[in-house]
């Protein structure tokens, strides 16, 4: 196999573990307490639907996240998609700089993420970030990468199929919760917006010392990410426990993000997430997003309410959550809190 050095877009020579990288004491990741033991439901997305329904909605409610298999989508595109990203991330970082931005409003950017420590001093991840919308794709096709040269057409195909797989997911966690199939869709608005993240953590020296994901949960509705085959890093808390996700072959991970829970009422979870670090093995994957038009309104879905399960949440614009987001640049403080209800 061919191996590249990777070299971060704005960093003068090869990735070295140096005090920007080195997360203070209580931040690290504690690698020895991870549970390989419990990881996250694997769902056959070919079994009977009503059976389908239910092991999602059960996922959903205590775990927030599981994996799919059999879902429809061609292993040889899934593996393109994985190696065009990686071919771009593994171009020299000349080539990537007219990408970079700290404007994280841009359309296309290519970022380093970082975390605040208690002196507000910022520790870089230990990963590098490509974003980009994949639907519609039109408008914007111009500015993604001509190299490598398949990147435009593999996006856009991969963009279909992705597109198709989460109207399905989106119908069947609507009728997970008892509603009509296309009403998640419905709530989540006519533009919703929709963007794919590319995510490379190169292999680090010591895994312990780093993240290459902060904690967080996603602000957004669904995300279905696509990982490196035999190599983990995307870990979840399950009961106070970090939990690593196992990689499957041709599965996608699936996770909820904040506007599901708000909308569920908090039924389902937008769970805790990050990704660790790994001392030989480079790993990648690639997530797509499905967040509401910027003028959704989202709050619990009205059928939801009743005596014994009165609104957890206030109903806001989507652009509201955003502008809170953005706000917390950093921190990642829990978003979703300042929209819920004191009684
Ligand atoms: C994300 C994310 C996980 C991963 O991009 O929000 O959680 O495995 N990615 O890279
Ligand atoms: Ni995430």
């Amino acid at each position: 196999m061919e191996t590249k050095i990777f070299r971060l877009v704005n960093g003068s020579g090869p990735l070295s573990l140096t005090p920007k990288y080195i997360l203070p004491q209580e931040k690290r990741p504690n690698l020895s307490e991870i549970t390989i033991l419990a990881s996250i439901p694997i769902i056959d997305l070919k079994e009977p639907s009503a059976l389908v329904v239910e092991q999602i909605s059960k996922a959903c409610e205590e775990y927030g996240f599981f994996q799919i298999v059999n879902h429809g989508i061609p292993v040889e595109l899934c593996d393109k998609m994985m190696a065009v990203i990686t071919d771009f991330f593994e171009l020299p970082p000349e080539e990537k700089a007219p990408f970079f931005t700290t404007d994280l409003t841009k359309q296309v950017k290519l970022f380093n993420y970082f975390v605040k420590d208690g002196s507000q001093n910022k520790v870089s991840m230990w990963s590098e970030c490509f974003s980009h919308p994949w639907h519609p794709l039109d408008d914007i096709i111009h500015l993604l990468p001509q190299n490598p040269p398949q990147y435009r057409e593999v996006v856009a195909e991969y963009a279909k199929e992705i597109g198709v797989l989460m109207k399905r997911l989106l119908s069947l966690i609507s009728q997970g919760l008892g509603l009509e199939k296309g009403c998640l869709v419905k709530k989540l608005g006519e533009k919703p917006i929709l963007r794919a993240q590319g995510n490379y953590y190169p292999p680090c020296p010591d895994p312990e010392l780093t993240l290459g994901l902060n904690v967080h949960t996603d602000l957004n509705a669904l995300t279905i990410v696509r990982q490196s085959e035999g190599v983990t890093g995307l870990q979840v808390i399950r009961e106070g426990k970090w939990v690593a996700v196992e990689s499957i072959p041709n599965a996608f991970v699936i996770n909820l993000g904040d506007q599901i829970q708000v909308l569920s009422n908090g039924r389902y979870k937008s769970v805790h997430h990050r990704a660790v670090t790994n001392k030989t093995q480079k790993r990648v994957s690639v997530a797509t997003f499905y967040a509401p038009s910027r003028d959704a309104i989202i709050g619990p879905i009205e059928d939801l309410i009743d005596e014994q399960h009165p609104a957890v949440y206030r109903k806001y614009h989507y652009s509201e959550f955003l502008d809170e987001f953005y706000k917390q640049e950093g921190t990642r403080r829990l978003v979703k809190e300042i929209f819920e209800l004191k009684y």
